[in-house]
C-alpha cells in the first residue's frame, strides 16, 4: 500500500517538473494619447453634463466622449499607432477626477489589429496616476495588468492635453 502511495507521488512530481509551466509574459509598453476639447483636430467632444451637452469636462457630473490619437512619441507628429475611443466622466465632487473607460485600438506598428481596455481613475492633478487594464484583444487576449498616466503638456484655458500611458502587462 504505501509502495503504491510512493509510486503516486512520484508520478505526481515528475507530471509537475516536467510538463511546461505557463508563466505569463510580461510586456511594458509606452504611449501618448492626445486629447483635444477644442482647436483644430478637436477629438473629444462633451455629451451631456449639469449644464447641457456644452458642460466643461472640468465640472463634476460632465461626459465626455473621445476618439483621441495614439502615438509612439510625445509629438502629435510622431507616428500613429491606434485611436483612443471611449468615455470620460467628471466624478470628482471638486471637479479634479476623471472616471475613465476606453479602448486603445492599435492601428498600425507591432500591435495592429490588436487592443486593449482601460478602466480607472484620472485624478488629473496628479503627477502620476495609476489605472487598469482590464483586458485585451489579439496579441492581448487575456491580459491583465496596470498603466501609469503622466501630462506631458495641459492647457486648461483651451482643453487640449498629451497624456503619456506606461503600461505594464502580463498576458501568454
Ligand atoms: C514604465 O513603467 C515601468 C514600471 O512600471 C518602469 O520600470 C519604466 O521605467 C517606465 N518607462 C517609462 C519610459 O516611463
Amino acid at each position: 500500500m504505501s509502495n503504491l502511495f510512493f509510486i503516486f507521488t512520484l508520478t505526481i512530481l515528475y507530471a509537475v517538473y516536467t510538463f511546461p509551466t505557463f508563466q505569463p509574459k510580461q510586456t511594458s509598453l509606452v504611449f501618448y494619447v492626445h486629447d483635444h476639447f477644442t482647436g483644430d483636430h478637436s477629438t473629444a467632444a462633451t455629451v451631456a453634463g449639469k449644464t447641457g451637452a456644452a458642460s466643461n469636462i472640468l465640472q463634476f457630473g460632465t461626459v465626455a466622449i473621445v476618439d483621441d490619437p495614439v502615438t509612439e512619441g510625445s509629438s502629435i507628429d510622431s507616428a500613429l499607432i491606434g485611436r483612443a475611443q471611449g468615455i470620460y466622466v467628471n466624478s470628482q465632487l471638486d471637479g479634479k477626477g476623471l472616471y475613465m473607460v476606453f479602448s486603445v485600438i492599435f492601428t498600425n506598428g507591432e500591435f495592429k489589429g490588436s487592443s486593449l481596455e482601460i478602466q480607472g481613475s484620472d485624478i488629473f492633478t496628479m503627477k502620476e496616476r495609476e489605472f487598469g487594464i482590464v483586458s485585451g484583444t489579439g496579441y492581448f487576449r487575456f491580459v491583465k495588468g496596470y498603466g501609469v498616466m503622466e501630462t506631458e503638456f495641459m492647457d486648461i484655458a483651451t482643453l487640449r492635453a498629451t497624456l503619456k500611458l506606461n503600461v505594464t502587462l502580463q498576458h501568454y
